[in-house]
């Protein structure tokens, strides 16, 4: 039987791998300028770090994880999210105290045990910044802007930002109680997620994506009307600074995310290129995760997009970023083999991509010289060797020059 990669999980393949460079590229240029700092966290923590973070009632939770145990007894889960690790990390080394600052990036594979279609998997890769101890509007509005600068320097067109704000300790239940209020009787008539949502978590109700549950909430009143004066504040201020930043956004009241640590702003950059997956980016505040994880009162927001949906937006704008292969040398006998290695070793090392050819024929190295996409062919004979040059062919143009081999570095590195 032939083996293949596990359902939900795919092999990232030369060919697709410069739009990864590219994207992971930009990112950290743009981490940087904005001040953010890398962390790595590993790639399993403990269970409990999820329960307690993401929520006992999320899908991730419930349905999605990958949780196994350990040869010692420990219940370890591969990480499905990225916030929970960066918080405990923050709390583990007490980054508050040690950092200069505390606004930080990750990036990496993330594993759900989800239902696999295009632009879903089972194991994916997220890239992602965290902003802790932050109450301040400006930094919901920098973080978004982040993700807007991350998708136009790649070149996406089309996006969209979608906002809302989910309330905080103080109005949620007011705003879970008008909820409820609201759907009565009808409870009965929405699908089995809703109506086990509507005793643990009613906001998520709001966010369901069945057209029936969809139908009877239509009539309902945005949620920011039952919002308490501070939230209200809050988003009205992160709108504010969109505003000076010329970020468009659309509200929407019913976005509600599935992480049960939001508060206040949640966010997400769409495509209507992507279909039933068009989350591109989602993220928001969670003011109180750090809390929920044993730390004191710390404020915080942030994002993750997916790479896997950034790529597929990307490759059709172009098929990859080419990094092509400077020079192919054909030498021609083993001794003039041996030279070029090591004139291909000194090229390296200075910077130039090249690649050295067996001693075939002529014909069939030139053939993968093309195939490798070489910019130039340097051609090194029994000949050559004597006179101590090397023919070098422009394989565009087929212009051929002799380069005295002393001066092969310096001319190369000059085209
Ligand atoms: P999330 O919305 O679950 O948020 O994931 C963020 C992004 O990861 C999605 O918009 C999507 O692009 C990508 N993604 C999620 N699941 C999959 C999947 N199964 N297959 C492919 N791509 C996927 C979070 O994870 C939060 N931790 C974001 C955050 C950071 N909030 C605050 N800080």
């Amino acid at each position: 039987m032939k083996l293949t990669s596990p359902r939900g999980t795919k092999d990232i393949l030369p060919d697709e791998i410069s739009l990864w460079h590219e994207i992971e590229q930009v990112s950290r240029d743009l981490f940087d300028r904005y001040n953010f700092d890398e962390i790595r966290t590993p790639i399993f923590e403990s269970t409990e770090l999820f329960t307690r973070g993401i929520g006992d009632n999320t899908d991730i939770v419930e349905k999605e994880m990958y949780t196994f145990e350990d040869k010692g007894g420990r219940s370890l889960t591969l990480r499905p999210e990225g916030t929970a690790s960066i918080v405990r990390s923050y709390l583990e080394h007490n980054l508050e105290h040690t950092q200069t600052h505390t606004k930080f990036y990750y990036s990496g594979p993330m594993f759900r045990y989800e239902r696999p279609q295009a632009g879903r998997f089972r194991q994916f890769h997220q890239i992602g910044v965290e902003h802790l101890n932050t109450t301040d509007p400006i930094s919901d509005a920098e973080v978004i802007a982040l993700g807007i600068h991350i998708f136009d320097e790649l070149g996406l067109p089309d996006l969209s930002v979608t906002i809302n704000s989910v309330g905080c300790p103080t109005c949620r239940p007011v705003i879970e109680e008008r909820i409820k209020q609201f759907l009565g009787d009808s409870i009965t008539k929405l699908c089995g997620d809703c109506q086990r949502r509507y005793n643990e978590q009613p906001l998520r109700i709001l966010d369901c994506k069945k057209e029936t549950c969809r139908n009877y909430l239509s009539g309902m009143k945005d949620i920011r009307s039952s919002h308490c004066q501070e939230c209200r504040d809050h988003f009205e201020a992160v709108l504010e600074y969109l505003d000076v930043l010329g970020v468009e956004f659309n509200i929407d009241p019913k976005l509600v995310r599935g992480l049960d640590y939001y508060t206040r702003t949640t966010f997400e950059i769409v495509s209507n290129k992507l279909g039933a997956q068009n989350a591109l980016c989602g993220g928001g505040r969670y003011d109180y995760l750090v809390e929920s994880l044993g730390g004191k009162h710390t404020p915080a927001v942030g994002f993750a997009f997916g790479e896997e949906r950034t790529v597929m937006l990307l490759k059709d704008l172009v098929e990859t970023y080419e990094n092509a292969l400077k020079v192919y040398m054909i030498p021609l006998g083993q001794p003039q083999r041996c030279k070029c290695f090591v004139l291909e070793n000194n090229l390296r090392r200075a910077g130039v991509k090249c690649e050295l050819g067996t001693t075939d024929n002529l014909k069939a190295q030139f053939k993968k010289a093309d195939r490798m996409k070489a910019q130039y062919v340097l051609i090194f004979g029994e000949e050559e060797a004597e006179r101590n040059i090397g023919i070098l062919k422009n394989m565009k143009t087929g212009e051929q020059t002799e380069v005295p081999i002393t001066k092969l570095e310096k001319t190369i590195k000059g085209l």
